[in-house]
């Protein structure tokens, strides 16, 4: 199960320069095997929001909880991938994907026969001994999701991970990214720059206000997949989320 419910989340950096207000009172229930995306003007606690869940930083207020415990700490359970290519370089494939199975002191056939399961779902097989600097950077964001989800995670955190990859790789991981949310049915909160990219893959966007980051609106896409990158409800919902970010945008 990954039913998140985010309640009256207040977060602030406290400084000796001043004290930011990165997140506002945001409230928000994500059902189990949903596929979200967040977007919103750059600044406004995207990424901040995706580490109070994934429990690598606290709230000042509110609380998360999946599945209605609270969340106080980072747990294999909510796996997170983001946009920098975080893999261990001196590890090959198979033990990066094995990485967390590893720590968890399970055995080296077992977890990698786990490892190589989510091996093949990213279609890197051929590579299971290859170090990360002899692959490409979406070949590496696979690496990075089979090892995200060899932990069995009931939620999935990305933070713009196919941000740094050219439009063609992006395309197709996102189609690929799909296709894995078929066939494991994780709940996925993704966050994105993009627009095009939110449309195209979620059940319902997020929209953030600038900074303070507060949601904005929530905007269901009815569509089931695959969807129409070129078709006018395509680009007329692209539109109206870019237009509720331009207006979130703080005054200059
Ligand atoms: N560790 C930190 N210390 C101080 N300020 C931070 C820290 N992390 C983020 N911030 C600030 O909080 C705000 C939100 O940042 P972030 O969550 O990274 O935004 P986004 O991912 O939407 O671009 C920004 O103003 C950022 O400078
Ligand atoms: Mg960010």
């Amino acid at each position: 199960m990954g039913r998140v419910s985010i309640r009256g989340l207040t977060k602030a950096f406290v400084k000796e320069e001043g004290t930011t207000v990165a997140l506002k009172n945001v409230n928000l229930e994500v059902r189990d095997k949903e596929f979200v995306c967040l977007v919103g003007p750059s600044g406004c606690g995207k990424t901040t929001l995706l580490r109070i869940i994934a429990g690598l930083e606290t709230a000042m207020a509110g609380t998360v909880s999946v599945d209605g415990t609270e969340i106080t700490g980072p747990d294999p359970k909510r796996g997170m991938v983001f946009q920098e290519y975080s893999l261990f370089p001196w590890r090959n494939v198979i033990d990066n994907v094995a990485f967390g199975l590893e720590m968890r002191g399970i055995s080296k056939a077992e977890r990698h026969r786990i490892a190589d399961r989510y091996i093949s779902m990213v279609g890197l097989e051929q590579f299971r001994t290859s170090y990360p600097y002899e692959l490409s950077g979406g070949m590496r964001q696979r690496v990075a999701i089979a090892r995200a989800l060899a932990n069995d995670p009931d939620v999935l955190l990305m933070d713009e991970p196919f941000g740094a990859l050219d439009a063609q790789t992006r395309n197709r991981m996102q189609k690929e990214l799909l296709s894995i949310w078929e066939q494991t049915k994780k709940t996925i909160i993704f966050v994105t720059h993009s627009v095009d990219e939110a449309v195209y893959l979620a059940e319902r966007i997020v929209v953030l206000s600038g900074r303070p980051g507060t949601i904005r609106d929530i905007i269901e896409i009815p569509w089931s997949q695959p969807r129409d990158r070129t078709s006018t409800e395509f680009a007329e919902v692209r539109r109206h989320v870019l237009q509720l970010i331009d207006e979130g945008e703080p005054v200059q």
